[in-house]
């Protein structure tokens, strides 16, 4: 069966790397998968880019529409998530909407967009969503070593991380009834993680 799984975390809780790890043991289960992201490389998706460099500016409420704009392409799209699922590959998305939830939603209003998500028909449901969680010093940790100072943007300060990760576990915690969420521990080695990671997903497939 073809699934949607979405990995959400801070920045520098390494979401990409696993991502690709996880790609890679479900093929080599013989599972067809394909790995995307949010913001997308849709022209919605560029135009964010600009927006969270600081570039163009925009309000937090018009970020947070900018981001269902994205969203609705990513799933629309030719090529997007609902072609990708009928065509039967497993997609694994490096962040959704839940990232609205903890980053606009922290700036405009939590349930606001929660709505316009909820309440549109266009932007499907993942089948699990893995948080990854960590502490907001070893997130810093991360991203300062992999990034030159002048790439690090918007929401990658301690503060607006302290923020964001107050607010994605009062998301989590509020949505865990109607979605299939699990919580994985982002610290220690790659392969630790990866496999806390397996594990997840073969809880959340397995009955
Ligand atoms: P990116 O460089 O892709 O970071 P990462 O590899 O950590 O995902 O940048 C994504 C940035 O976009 C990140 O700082 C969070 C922000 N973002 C939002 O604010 N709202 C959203 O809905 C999404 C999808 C991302």
């Amino acid at each position: 069966m073809a699934e949607f799984i979405v990995i959400e975390g801070l920045d520098g809780t390494g979401k990409t790397t696993q991502i690709g790890l996880l790609a890679k043991t479900l093929e080599s289960r013989g599972k067809k998968t394909v790995t995307t992201a949010e913001p997308t490389d849709l022209p919605s998706g560029k135009l964010l880019r600009r927006v969270l460099s600081g570039e163009v500016p925009s309000s937090p409420w018009s970020t947070a529409a900018l981001f269902l704009a994205d969203r609705i392409q990513h799933n629309c799209a030719e090529g997007g998530i609902g072609d990708s699922l009928k065509n039967g590959l497993t997609v694994i998305s490096d962040r959704y909407y839940y990232s609205t939830f903890a980053y606009q939603g922290s700036e405009t209003d939590l349930k606001w967009t929660m709505d316009i998500h909820y309440s549109c028909p266009l932007v499907r449901r993942p089948d699990l969503v893995i948080f990854l969680t960590m502490g907001v010093d070893e997130c810093l940790k991360r991203i300062n070593a992999n990034r030159p100072a002048d790439a690090i943007e918007i929401y990658e300060n301690a503060e607006a991380l302290s923020r964001t990760k107050s607010l994605f576990e009062k998301v989590f915690d509020e949505i865990k009834e109607r979605e299939n969420v699990v919580f994985v521990d982002a610290s220690g080695s790659v392969e630790e993680v990866h496999e806390r990671i397996i594990a997840a997903y073969d809880g959340a497939f397995s009955e």
